[in-house]
Order: C-alpha cells, then sequence, then structure tokens
C-alpha cells in the first residue's frame, strides 16, 4: 500500500427521526442559516417543513434560497451568495441532491471572498476561509454530503467543472433513508448508476497494492447492484433506500482511494456531456461506462477486469479477457435492467458536438486523461462514437 492520510471530517447522522439531533448540530455551527433547496420536491414531499421545525426549536432562524437546477448553474450560486450576506447568515444549510448540495458548497466559499465563484471552479482561486456546510440528504448519489468536492455549470460557456477544497466537507449531514422513497425510478436508477461510477473510476486501475480498498469497492458494488433493483420496484423499501445512502456516502468519503493510484476517466467525458445537453449525471454515465471499458480493454487492464467480473458478477471463465468482457456486458445488461437508456441518441445526443466536446476536454485535460489507461483526444471521441 502507498502511504496515505486519511481524513474526513463529516458527522454523519443516519436514521428516521434524527431532525432534532441534525438541528442541534446545526445551531453548534451558527444561529441563522441560509436554506438552500432544489425545484421544490422537499416542499412537495414535506422533509423541508420536516427540517424548519426542527431547526426553530432549536433556535436556528432560516433565510430561504430555493430553486437550484439538477446540473447546479453559476448564476444560481451567485444569487445564494448575494442573500446569504444580504441577511448575514453563519451558516449554510443545503436540503437535497448532489446539486443542491453542490451549489451550496460554492456558496459557502464564495461568500467570505471577493473573488468570482467561476474562478474557484477553474482553480484560479484558492478558497481561504468558508462559512460551515450542513447538508440533509434527499437523493442516494453523488457523495457530496462527505466529501469534499462539488460540481458546477456555467450555461454562459457551457462548462461544466469539478472543484474541492477541504473547507467544503459538509460538518454534519442528515441521512434519513424515508428522505428518499420520493426518488422516481429514473434518479433512482441514475444514482445507482452514480454510485457505481464513483466506486469503478477509483478501482479500475494498475496499481494492485490495495486489496483492503479493492475489496470493499467491490463490496458496495454489489450493494447497488442488490438494492438499486429493489429501490426501483419498491419505493418504500427503507432496507433499499438505507444501503443505497450509505453506499452513496462511502463511494466518495475517501477510503476507497486509500493506499493506491485512483485515476477517474469517465465523469470528465460525461460532464461535457451534461455541460452541453444538460443530461442526468448518472445516465450519462451508465451509458459511457461500458463503452470505455471496451475502449480500454487490452493485455494490461484485462485482469483487474476480469477481477471485477468474478467478484462483483460472479462470472467464472479462466482467460482474462474473455471474463472481462462477460463483465462489460453484465455491467451494461444491469444498467438496462434498471430503464436506463443506453444509448446517446436516446437522450437527444447526436454526432453534431460530439468532435466539440472531445476537442475541449482534451484541452481541459491539457492533451490527455491519464486514467486506467491514457485517453487522448482521438479514445475520447471514439467512446463517444461507440456510445451513439
Ligand atoms: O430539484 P428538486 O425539486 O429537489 O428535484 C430533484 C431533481 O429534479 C429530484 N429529487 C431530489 N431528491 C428528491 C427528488 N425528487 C423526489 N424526492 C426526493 N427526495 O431529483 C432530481 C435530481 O436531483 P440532483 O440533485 O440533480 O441529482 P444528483 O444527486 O444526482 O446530483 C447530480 C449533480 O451532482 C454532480 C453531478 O455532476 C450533477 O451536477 N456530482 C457531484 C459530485 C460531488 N459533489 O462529489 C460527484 C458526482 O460525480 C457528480 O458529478
Ligand atoms: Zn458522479
Amino acid at each position: 500500500m502507498r502511504n496515505f492520510t486519511f481524513y474526513n471530517p463529516t458527522k454523519i447522522i443516519f436514521g428516521a427521526e434524527r431532525e432534532a439531533d441534525f438541528a442541534r448540530e446545526v445551531a453548534k455551527l451558527g444561529k441563522k442559516a441560509l436554506v438552500v433547496t432544489g425545484g421544490g420536491s422537499v416542499k412537495r414531499n414535506g422533509i423541508f417543513d420536516t427540517i424548519v421545525e426542527a431547526l426553530k426549536d432549536a433556535d436556528v432562524a432560516i433565510v430561504e434560497e430555493s430553486g437550484i437546477s439538477p446540473n447546479p448553474r453559476l448564476n444560481e450560486v451567485k444569487d445564494g451568495i448575494r442573500i446569504a450576506r444580504q441577511e448575514n447568515v453563519d451558516v449554510i444549510l443545503a436540503i437535497g441532491g448532489g446539486s443542491t448540495i453542490d451549489a451550496a458548497k460554492l456558496m459557502a466559499v464564495g461568500v467570505p471572498t471577493d473573488a468570482e465563484p467561476w474562478d474557484i471552479v477553474l482553480g484560479k482561486v484558492k478558497p481561504e476561509r468558508a462559512l460551515p456546510l450542513a447538508t440533509v440528504l434527499t437523493l442516494a448519489a453523488t457523495g457530496s454530503e462527505m466529501d469534499p468536492s462539488s460540481v458546477i455549470t456555467n450555461l454562459e460557456t457551457q462548462e461544466k467543472y469539478g472543484w474541492g477544497s477541504p473547507l467544503v466537507y459538509p460538518a454534519v449531514s442528515l441521512e434519513n433513508p424515508a428522505f428518499t422513497t420520493t426518488v422516481n425510478a429514473w434518479h433512482t436508477a441514475a444514482g445507482t448508476a452514480d454510485i457505481m461510477s464513483h466506486v469503478m473510476e477509483q478501482y479500475f486501475t494498475l496499481d494492485d497494492r490495495a486489496y483492503v480498498a479493492d475489496s470493499l469497492a467491490e463490496g458496495i458494488l454489489r450493494t447497488a447492484i442488490h438494492f438499486g433493483p429493489v429501490a426501483i420496484a419498491e419505493p418504500d423499501d427503507l432496507e433499499a433506500r438505507g444501503n443505497l445512502m450509505w453506499a452513496s456516502s462511502l463511494a466518495l468519503n475517501g477510503l476507497l482511494s486509500i493506499g493506491k493510484d485512483y485515476p477517474w476517466s469517465v465523469h470528465d467525458m460525461e460532464h461535457e456531456l451534461s455541460a452541453k445537453y444538460d443530461i442526468t449525471h448518472g445516465v450519462g454515465l451508465a451509458i459511457l461506462t461500458p463503452h470505455w471499458l471496451n475502449h480500454v480493454l487490452n493485455k494490461k487492464t484485462a485482469p483487474r477486469i476480469a477481477r471485477f467480473a468474478r467478484n462483483v458478477f460472479g462470472i467464472q471463465e479462466a482467460d482474462d479477457v474473455a471474463c472481462a468482457k462477460a463483465g462489460i456486458e453484465a455491467l451494461s445488461a444491469f444498467f438496462a435492467s434498471l430503464h436506463i437508456p443506453m444509448h446517446l441518441k436516446d437522450v437527444d445526443i447526436d454526432e453534431s458536438r460530439l468532435e466539440e466536446m472531445a476537442e475541449d476536454l482534451a484541452n481541459y485535460r491539457h492533451g490527455v486523461i491519464d486514467g486506467f489507461q491514457p485517453l487522448h483526444k482521438e479514445d475520447i471521441l471514439a467512446i463517444y462514437k461507440a456510445a451513439l
């Protein structure tokens, strides 16, 4: 194993009827919160009222910022920063999925600085201070509830990029599985694919030194494969919802990348799609991942993909290349079984901008995605074309 330092300061409060415990933690962070929400789901299903009530009992005043879009936009973040300053809030509290939490993270570092928020996303400015952040997770997917990352879309430039800072680890996150029972089949499927993709991005490496992390990864993949279909068939199944929720957090809280290289490949390719076509992130990942694996399959990568096929899908095949191919097919069939459309054209993406997206991404990555296998512009384009 490589040397490592593990740090994750997020306190997770998991389970039913823990709102009061959560509100008490928020009260320790500040007395006035900017409550950030999305397009209205949390108002319709009562989560907002439940949390606000608990905050009131804990003497935390609130100001609201609603309307954060899926693939959250820079201008929405700027709105939140303006209100937070105007109202002099001392904590940011996101109630929602990854989009709402990610927007809240950029608000948290954006409030105490004069720097342009987009410059923080681009890495031109390193945030030095942040308001404390609390989250109430309502969709199992991104891991944002327990990670230091955020992904923001700039509509003007049609760019979508991730950024991160240890300052935006949430101080506390509430995970009540019941809060995810109203997530529809589409987003439950996309969330399952996103969780799996986070695990696979860290798992698919030529670095074989981290048996613990790899075994945990396989267990989380099997968990998502087991419970994703259950949550879709039985939306109120709290066992399924709870396991997916915790899998979401474990997939990106740092544990799976301990002690090895963990090169990511597919996420940046997907972010190009959702930047230009505003598609659901997890759906884009499910479409691209099997084509990416087929593209990088060779003698060097086959043993690792075969290990995935054997330990995650139980494929019995002695030859590594044949086993790897069967594993990729099983992965694709699993995503299709969740009713995820498995072609780009099914989400209204045709070939007209594939070249432009491959070019933009290659430039953003200074010529190459140095992942499981290096991906240059031609490779990215070939993967997009195969996914059409
Ligand atoms: O906006 P509302 O009305 O709340 O509805 C949302 C939205 O339409 C709905 N939803 C959420 N919770 C619900 C619910 N509907 C019913 N009941 C509930 N309990 O679901 C829709 C999708 O929400 P969104 O937050 O966009 O989904 P997700 O959590 O998948 O977040 C996606 C965003 O996160 C980024 C993605 O790129 C994308 O922008 N990512 C963030 C990461 C991170 N911070 O570490 C890593 C990821 O790889 C990812 O890139
Ligand atoms: Zn993701």
